[in-house]
């Protein structure tokens, strides 16, 4: 009887697996190209060509039982459009602008005081531009991004080898880096999860941060007019950049951005000291994890 069952069971999990390999495949034939973290998404607003690949996308993902794995397909192609853009992404902080500069001189300096001393996992790092405010004074600093491209700059930077490692790995599973952390930062990176993940990703996060452990994070502030066009297809929770790059192609990423009650309310938790700043054109927010019950 246990025998039969076991076989049954097997044979279960075989199939789920087979499903899920032909889902992530056939959403890879259809979906490259189209940077389209959604697939729950509406098709709405969308040209002829990225509409039918997203159909495609939603049916292949439902066949496959399969929206995790899909799902994980579109972050990959949000890795695709960083990987083209790193060598022109550092731009973005030169940008003749007194606000833009004195906003981020103020997080260079806010991530520097706060992180000194601490082993940090940076989630997302880029091209290492805030690595190497960290990397001054911290005990250590593992920085991950799932870009080759930008590792492979932020590397060049030549930051303190024994201090400063760049990792390729994925937000979506911190499971896989090695280390223990008392610090956490995450530059624009927030915006980059759906909001249908927003509390899985803090939650697989703070798993991964010891009890005293101190988090930074910051983001933009939506401004009309700067970074592209904002899109937000019907049906979908999440908003989308259309971002062009300086070869003239030009994506769709996603891109949320949120209220200061919104990261209250996302935050929750860690109220007893969660400190929020929104400038004219970024927000920050810093809080320490619990600590342990005396
Ligand atoms: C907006 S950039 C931020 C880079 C850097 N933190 C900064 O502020 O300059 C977003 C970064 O997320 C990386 N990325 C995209 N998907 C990722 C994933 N699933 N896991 C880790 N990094 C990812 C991209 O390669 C890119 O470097």
């Amino acid at each position: 009887m246990s025998v039969a069952v076991a076989t049954a069971a097997s044979r279960k999990t075989v199939i789920a697996f087979i499903r899920q390999f032909i889902g992530v495949f056939v959403a890879h034939l259809t979906c490259s190209g189209v940077v389209f973290a959604n697939p729950a998404g509406s098709s709405e607003g969308l040209d002829a060509r990225d509409a039918r690949r997203l159909r495609a996308w939603n049916a292949f993902a439902r066949v496959s039982h399969s929206y995790t794995l899909a799902s994980a397909m579109a972050r990959d192609i949000l890795t695709d459009y960083y990987s083209r853009r790193a060598p022109e992404y550092e731009r973005i902080y030169h940008r003749d602008d007194p606000v833009r500069q004195r906003e981020q001189h103020a997080m260079a300096d806010e991530i520097g005081r706060s992180l000194k001393g601490r082993r940090v996992l940076e989630i997302a790092c880029g091209t290492g531009y805030w690595t190497q405010f960290v990397a001054e004074n911290a005990a250590h600093i593992t920085a991950i991004d799932s870009s080759p491209e930008m590792l492979a700059l932020a590397r060049a930077k030549n930051l303190p080898f024994d201090r400063a490692k760049f990792c390729e790995a994925n937000a979506d599973n911190l499971n896989s880096v090695p280390g223990e952390f008392d610090g956490c930062l995450a530059m624009f990176w927030l915006s980059h999860v759906p909001r249908s993940r927003l509390a899985g990703f803090l939650k697989q996060l703070h798993e991964r941060l010891l009890r005293n452990a101190i988090v930074l994070m910051a983001d933009n502030v939506f401004m009309p007019g700067v970074g592209g066009e904002l899109v937000q297809p019907e049906n979908s929770a999440d908003t989308f950049k259309v971002r062009t790059l300086s070869d003239g192609s030009a994506e769709r990423v996603l891109k949320n951005y949120f209220s200061e009650s919104e990261l209250r309310r996302m935050f929750a938790l860690q109220t007893a000291d969660l400190q929020i700043t929104i400038g004219q054109c970024f927000w920050r927010l810093s809080y320490h994890m619990e600590s342990p019950p005396v």
